[in-house]
């Protein structure tokens, strides 16, 4: 078979170390791959085969997750702690190995232990298969966009205060654009990303929202960005001059340097649903440069406020795939599993304070987060995905609710139901599913407090995104709204500040898969559950057994 069409192996290896570097004119010590911030970029072709080397020299436990492949047979290198794998413990190491398939565009790799994912991450860029193209024009360059969070502090000890005392973490001390907080931060004139543009070239920017906790605006003054992909899945062209992206999406635009030659700031402020959360309200920005123009003083955007739902929701929906596109797939008609899941955030009464009757949440309380009412906790023993395929019992139950075990009002915070959702309880709960079954979830956000839109994402498969609207779910009317023609594809979906969403996929791959709130702070107080799909009936559809070097708990 000729050379143009034959894949490739390629391979990496990710020191993963402590090291200290300056932000905001201070030092800190952060843990990074390969002593940088971001991390490596990965570029594969559609069909090539990634090895990862992991050697773990931080002090920390770690996997690495490689958001948004689909890992077709491949579920021990997904990487999320004891769903997929024991953690890599100091000193050792992991080779992470799967083909990389049927899917193009921009996802990105990061840790997926604790709050490590702040520093240990970076962009996943999978190009067409050698001889093939993009079903746009070919950009004259291509750009990695990545926003992130800084603190001005030790994260994992972030997270961990925060869980102690039960109240919300501490917000980040900046954004950042390639790890820059850029020039409207103290000390941090010298630390803004530039990229310099050529009059009349077009440039595929690759932006992946790797912040934390929050959503984010991102704009370019004076230009039109056109969106060719979401997560990885082509989209039609969409035009807009904000693009909206909640952490763990990604968003692939194309831009024309069409303007007067001069400089542009490109920014990222946060889309934070609602007020009274506190949030780090500021914001990061970079600089596009014209040739020619190098030294004009750069032209601002007008930010969207941090509470500008109409137009996020203006971004989400005006989204459709891209049916010409390479791998496109109708939407499944049938549905074999119906979910409904409600997104809960509350707050807990307060337990395991040494010492403390009360914890530092809101009336003494914890924060807390469920999916129908059920808090996820992790196993911390074996992964779940070893519990399966060793058939270990007493590691999860199959048991998680298909509907909220509640009916109330999901937008009337003074029902007296809603009180009642309140997760008292930790528990692994888990939905077992079939082989190749077409599973459709209504996520419904819940109103009860800190209103917000969640991203919720889930390993191992794309799903469609058939519809979403505010409010209470209304099945007689809202069914009606499902577009099962060109829905966009994606692997993270943001529910809407008290509203909905509806999504659709096929389980085509046996395994574990986490499905789970990309709002760090979220993740370990519960908001998650994991689909365990069975095997198929044939030696191709079955998970093979893990590899030899599989850390162990
Ligand atoms: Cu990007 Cu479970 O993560």
């Amino acid at each position: 078979c000729s050379s143009l069409v034959s894949a490739d192996v390629v391979e990496h290896s990710f020191h993963v170390q402590n090291r200290t570097i300056t932000r905001l004119c201070r030092r800190q010590v952060i843990t990074a791959v390969n002593g940088s911030l971001p991390g490596p970029t990965i570029r594969v072709n559609e069909g090539d085969t990634l090895v990862v080397h992991v050697f773990n020299l931080s002090p920390y436990n770690l996997t690495i997750h490689w958001h948004g492949v689909f890992q077709l047979l491949s579920g021990w290198a997904d990487g999320p702690e004891f769903a997929t794998q024991c953690p890599i413990r100091p000193g050792h190491s992991y080779t992470y190995k799967f083909k990389v398939t049927g899917q193009e565009g921009t996802l990105w790799w990061h840790a997926h232990v604790s709050w490590l994912r702040a520093t240990v991450h970076g962009a996943l860029i999978i190009r067409p298969k050698k001889g093939h193209s993009y079903p746009f024009p070919k950009p004259y360059r291509e750009v990695p966009i990545l926003l992130g969070e800084w603190w001005n502090a030790n994260v994992v000890d972030v997270e961990n205060e925060g869980l102690a005392s039960g109240a919300a973490p501490n917000n980040s001390d900046a954004y950042t654009i390639n790890g820059w907080p850029g020039d409207l931060y103290p000390c941090s004139v010298n630390q803004t990303y530039k990229m310099t543009v050529k009059y009349g070239k077009t440039y595929l920017l690759r932006i992946i929202n790797a912040a934390l906790n929050n959503q984010l605006f991102f704009k370019i003054a004076n230009h039109k960005m056109k969106v060719v992909a979401v997560d990885a899945a082509y989209t039609d062209p969409y035009i807009t001059d904000v693009v909206v992206t909640g952490p763990g999406q990604t968003t692939d635009i194309l831009l024309t340097a069409d303007q007067t030659p001069a400089s542009y700031y490109m920014t990222a402020n946060p889309y934070a649903s609602a007020a009274g959360v506190p949030f780090d309200n500021t914001t990061t920005r970079g600089i596009i440069m014209y040739e020619g123009a190098l030294s004009s003083t750069p032209i601002m955007p007008i930010l969207p406020a941090f509470n500008d739902t109409p137009t996020a929701h203006k971004f989400f929906t005006n989204l459709t795939g891209l049916v010409t596109g390479p791998f496109w797939n109708p939407p499944p008609r049938k549905v074999d599993e119906h979910m409904f899941i409600t997104i809960g955030l509350g707050l807990t009464a307060c337990n395991g304070r040494p010492g403390n009757a009360t914890c530092a949440g809101p009336n003494g309380q914890r924060f807390a987060a469920s999916m129908n009412n059920a808090s996820f906790q992790f196993p911390d023993n074996i992964s779940m995905l070893e519990a399966f395929f060793y058939n270990v019992g007493g590691i999860y139950t199959t048991d998680f609710p298909d509907q909220p075990p509640l009916k109330f009002d999901y937008t009337n915070p003074n029902n007296s139901n809603n009180a009642n959702i309140i997760m008292t309880t930790k528990s692994t709960k888990v939905k077992k599913i079939k082989f190749n079954a077409t599973v459709e979830i209504v996520f419904q956000n819940t109103a009860l407090i800190g209103i917000e839109n969640h991203p919720i994402h889930l390993h191992g498969f794309n799903f469609y995104v058939l519809a979403q609207g505010f409010g209470n779910y209304n099945p007689a009317v809202d069914r009606k709204k499902f577009n099962l023609l060109n829905p966009q594809e994606r692997n993270t979906i943001g529910v809407p500040v008290g509203g909905w969403a509806v999504i659709r996929f096929r389980a085509n791959n046996p395994g574990v898969w986490l499905m789970h709130c990309h709002l760090d702070v979220h993740l370990p107080w519960g908001l998650a559950t994991s689909f365990v799909v069975e095997n198929g009936p044939t030696p191709s559809t079955k998970l093979p057994p893990p590899p030899p070097d599989l850390p162990k708990c």
